[in-house]
């Protein structure tokens, strides 16, 4: 397969950093990527496997090989009266997956609908939105170990899904390739509108008795008026992640903002919603000419255009430094730092 030298890797991730990687290469079948990992040139310098490029930033240029996965496919695998196992290849687009899925009447991906990215890249940090994440409908992944090149296949509790989190983020960080994941969907779908305006968007839209189709298009429609669109604004949707805190400081936030934002998190713990943390810091719309905070969703942090990525990681640590002096709260990145 064609490997390219200093490649630019502007158009391959979604914030349009201008970063180089030193070799890049493409790959469609598990063969052609042990072929790559095999030649000296990638064995013996850092690899990075990309997908859409939705959650990384680059704050250099790579020194090693990035390996773009276009692993394809969609395929049923099992079938029961009531469910379907269907299996997708790492390198489909994530959204296609929930479209297809959609229209087979096949539930449980619909509140997932719109996420940029690779199917191979949804349970690296456990993909969610509207009250669902994959782990929900997660059956199993195929990956390939970089170290031997055996396949090994992983069920849901050796992937330690969390919020935002996975084996893949932690200890099976850079160890292995996710080669194609299978979900388990339901034929006769329970929707999930509870989150957020869903079902104010669906009634919006005139809808009494909603269909998969229906709460996709809902879902579709929120995240439009809410996030900014890669393809005009530089983004990688949430930079940090929602912070979970002891109940107390949930608590002693509240005495002086009784309007904070919170949800409960098991026995004891609160989330916070790091956007209202960082708008009520007073960060929300902040511009730094080339690049800022976005002005509807203080959550994501956006290259209006020419911003290198140390600029962007510079102004990352300035939001976690306000949020942490007004708030006495630390933020975590959600995205992948390079
Ligand atoms: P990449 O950015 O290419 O890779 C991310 C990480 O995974 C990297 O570390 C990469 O090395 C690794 N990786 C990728 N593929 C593989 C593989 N096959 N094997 C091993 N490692 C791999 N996320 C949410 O959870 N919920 C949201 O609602 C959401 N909204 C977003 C909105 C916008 C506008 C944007 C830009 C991003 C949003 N994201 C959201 C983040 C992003 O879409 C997801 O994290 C997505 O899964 C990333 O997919 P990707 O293919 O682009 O991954
Ligand atoms: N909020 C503010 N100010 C802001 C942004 C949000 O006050 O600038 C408040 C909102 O008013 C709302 C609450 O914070 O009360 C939550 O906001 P929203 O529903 O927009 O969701 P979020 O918590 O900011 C999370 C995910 C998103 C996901 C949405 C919908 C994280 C880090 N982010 O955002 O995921 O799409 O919920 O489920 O968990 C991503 O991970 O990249 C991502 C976009």
């Amino acid at each position: 397969m064609a490997m390219q030298q200093h490649a630019d890797l502007t158009s391959l991730n979604t914030f349009g950093i201008a970063a180089k990687a030193d070799r890049l290469a493409r790959f469609d079948t598990v063969d052609g990527l042990r072929e790559l990992l095999s030649t000296p040139a990638v064995s013996q310098a850092p690899v990075l496997i990309l997908g859409g490029g939705s959650n990384v930033l680059f704050t250099q240029d790579f020194r090693g090989t990035v390996l773009l996965n276009e692993l394809p496919g969609i395929a049923v695998v099992q079938e029961d009266a009531d469910q379907v196992w269907v299996k997708a290849g790492a390198g489909v687009v994530w959204h296609d997956l929930v479209l297809q899925c959609v229209a087979q009447g096949w539930g449980g991906l619909e509140n997932l609908s719109l996420i940029p990215g690779k199917v191979g890249a949804a349970p690296m940090q456990n993909i969610g939105a509207y009250g669902v994440e994959i782990k929900d409908t997660f059956s199993s992944l195929e990956a390939l170990r970089i170290a031997d090149g055996a396949l090994v296949t992983f069920d849901k509790e050796a992937c330690g899904f969390g919020y935002r989190e996975s084996y893949f983020k932690r200890a099976g960080k850079d160890r292995f390739v996710i080669l194609s994941v299978t979900f388990r969907l339901n034929k006769d779908p329970v929707l999930n509108t509870s989150y957020g305006n869903i079902q104010q968007e669906l009634d919006r839209m005139g809808i009494t008795a909603p269909t998969i189709r229906n709460v996709s298009n809902a879902v579709i429609a929120i995240r439009r008026s809410k996030l900014p669109d890669p393809a005009v604004v530089g983004n990688a949707g949430s930079f940090f992640k929602n912070p979970v805190v002891p109940q107390e400081i949930a608590d002693r936030i509240k005495v002086e903002h009784p309007d904070l934002v919170s949800y409960p998190a098991g026995t004891g713990h609160a989330k916070l919603a790091a956007g209202w943390l960082i708008e009520r810091a007073g960060l929300k719309g902040l511009s730094r000419g080339t690049h800022g905070v976005h002005d509807r969703q203080a959550l994501v942090l956006v290259n209006r255009g020419g911003a290198t990525g140390q600029e962007l990681f510079d102004l990352s640590e300035h939001v976690l430094r306000t949020v942490r002096e007004r708030f006495g709260v630390e933020l975590e990145r959600e995205v992948n730092i390079l």
